[in-house]
């Protein structure tokens, strides 16, 4: 029987597989139901101090192109009810399944952030900062001085682990990782949804209120191995043990084999939720421990970047 245990600095998880922010992460109910399926950590839906409205419908479609299903495109604007709503599913949550570790996402502004981080990190065993969302604000994870200064800031305040979600939507995605380990994180969270539009022909308009939205799903999977292995490659080259938690179109069992031997050490799952039900992880979990067992690989530290040179 293959050990799925994994580690993100000082947190420890009985299994990689980690719930997505965004994706049924809204209140503790639904987080349960994915912590049942037996994800090792979950991620809360990225929220504000304040309660924020999001764009006007359609926020999600799928994207079917020659009858091919090839993932989700979003532009919901980061709606959400703001933290004192949060905090009350987050203490639910806690009461529900202390055991299944608990990520707490939030976004604002540089002035936000240390803020929030403040007022919410009692309340999670992480705290991811989603500087990334491609259809809202993301200057901040474009800018490698001002993500490393943030960074450092937010060290300075908290004793829990944070972890930094960063875009795919980059020249160069190593220079933003090297920003934020320059500023301490403790994980690297890529990549969040990749900036796309979908156009109806007939309407002759884009599909989104939004127009321009976030792409996730099966499509992304080659772009998050390639970015993920980059970030991998780069801190092997220079000795440096930060993390990765691979995020972008991991559906399968096979696929998080994939995406951790690009050298992840955790996996987030999104949109696979959509297209494999809640229970999304079980099935995942079932299907690695197979894949290890027929290859007779007994842990995940064995398989990490294995593929990287
Ligand atoms: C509907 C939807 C909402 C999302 N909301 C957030 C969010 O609030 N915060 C965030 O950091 N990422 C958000 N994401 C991005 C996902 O966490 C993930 O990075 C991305 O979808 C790629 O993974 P996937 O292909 O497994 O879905 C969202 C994605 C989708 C599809």
């Amino acid at each position: 029987m293959p050990d799925l245990s994994t580690k993100l600095g000082k947190l420890n998880l009985k299994n990689p597989l980690i719930l997505a922010a965004g994706i049924l992460g809204t209140n503790a109910e639904l987080l349960k139901r994915i912590a049942e399926s037996g994800a090792g950590a979950v991620t809360t839906k990225s929220f504000s101090i304040n309660e924020r409205k999001g764009y006007e419908n359609p926020t999600v479609i799928e994207l079917i192109e020659n009858g091919q299903k090839i993932g989700l495109l979003n532009a919901i604007g980061l709606s959400n009810p703001g933290f004192e709503k949060f905090k009350e599913e987050l203490e639910k949550f806690k009461s529900y399944k202390p055991d299944t570790k608990l990520i707490a996402s939030i976004f604002g502004t540089i002035d936000e952030f240390p803020k929030l981080v403040g007022m919410t990190e009692n309340f999670a065993d992480a705290i991811e900062i989603d500087v990334s969302c491609p259809h809202v604000d993301d200057s901040i994870s474009k800018n490698p001085k001002i993500l490393k200064n943030l960074i450092k800031e937010i060290k300075g305040i908290i004793a829990k682990p944070l972890i930094v979600k960063i875009s795919p939507n980059v020249t160069d995605i190593k220079e933003i990782a090297r920003a934020a380990i320059d500023g301490g994180c403790d994980a690297i969270a890529a990549i969040n949804t990749v900036r796309a539009m979908k156009i109806d022909i007939n309407f002759a308009k884009p599909i989104l209120a939004n127009k321009f939205g976030g792409y996730s799903g099966i499509g992304i999977k080659p772009i998050a191995i390639a970015k993920i292995y980059e970030i991998y490659s780069m801190l092997k080259k220079e000795n440096l043990n930060v993390p990765i938690i691979g995020i972008g179109g991991i559906t399968t069992g096979g696929d998080a084999i994939e995406v951790i031997m690009a050298g992840a050490s955790a996996i987030g799952i999104g949109s696979a939720v959509h297209y494999r039900g809640a229970d999304v992880f079980g099935k995942i979990l079932g299907e690695m421990d197979k894949f290890m067992n027929e290859h007779n690989y007994k842990t995940i530290e064995e398989i990490k970047g294995i593929a990287v040179e």
